[in-house]
């Protein structure tokens, strides 16, 4: 896993941002698994950007969402359909048939979940994963807990999940309970991943994914096993990290990185 402090949320969001376009570059036709949450936020806007003014280019790219919540349809102002069009989707030019987001709305979620699985196998598997983390170490929402290989299916969201959420809802009376998620055995298989933590709250989770051990308590903990799984976080985020200098010493040292005087 290679841990990369960064200055700001937005270094992150343009470190992150950087890694997609530099892919997008050299394979057009790239599968991008995509979150939400308010972290990613900075990430999309430097992705419009770059579409907008250096031509980043999206026509070929499939994408697929990590997660929705059951019951909410995609029209619903909270749901994660509508959160990805509003900060994503319509403003680039990703073709509208290559977008799949999981559908809160299904009437055979079974079905729906296993389609969804086997839709990612049939465009080829994931090249990017990008994720969030939850203040209980969760990545999509899988909850502590949740088994290290599991696959698409429902999830009850936990107490601190709805608490923590409750700030885009008018109150957490109104969060849905259940979600419908990539399971950690789908986020594995992705052929590269990209975890964005900003903020104190997250400080223990990340310690938790980073120097804890790898166990269902701390479901990002299972990146400790991902070949190729990076992390950019702030110095807030990075609070509780133990090897932290080492991390840091680690970026000054990889070869192109700008030499201090
Ligand atoms: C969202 C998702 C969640 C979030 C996590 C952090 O698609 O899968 O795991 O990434 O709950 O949310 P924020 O970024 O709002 O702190």
């Amino acid at each position: 896993m290679e841990v990369v402090i960064c200055r700001s949320y937005d270094e992150i969001s343009k470190a992150a941002a950087k890694e997609i376009a530099d892919l997008l570059n050299t394979k057009p036709d790239a599968v991008l698994g995509l979150a939400t949450g308010s972290t990613p936020l900075g990430m999309y806007k430097e992705l419009v950007r770059m579409h907008k003014h250096d031509g980043l280019d999206f026509s070929q790219v499939t994408t697929f969402n990590l997660d929705e919540y059951v019951g909410l349809s995609p029209d619903h102002d909270q749901s994660y359909h509508y959160f990805m069009h509003e900060n994503l989707f319509k403003h680039i030019n990703v073709p509208p048939q290559n977008i799949h987001v999981p559908s809160g709305t299904a009437k055979n979620h079974k079905a729906f979940c296993a389609w969804y699985e086997q839709r990612i196998k049939d465009c080829g598997g994931i090249d990017v994963q990008v994720l969030g983390i939850g203040s209980d170490g969760h990545i999509a929402f899988n909850e502590p807990t949740s088994s290290l290989g599991s696959r698409t299916r429902i999830k009850t969201l936990a107490k601190q999940t709805i608490e923590d959420n409750a700030r885009f809802f008018k109150s957490a009376g109104e969060v849905p309970i259940y979600a419908i998620t990539m399971g950690v055995g789908t986020i594995m298989e992705a052929r590269k991943l990209l975890l964005l933590a900003n903020k104190k709250n997250k400080a223990k989770a990340v310690a938790d994914m980073v120097e804890g051990p790898v166990c269902t308590m701390c479901t990002a903990s299972a990146l400790q096993l991902h070949p190729d799984a990076m992390v950019f976080i702030d110095e807030d985020a990075a609070g509780e990290l133990k090897m932290k200098d080492y991390y840091k010493w680690i970026q000054t040292k990889k070869p192109g990185a700008p030499k201090s005087a």
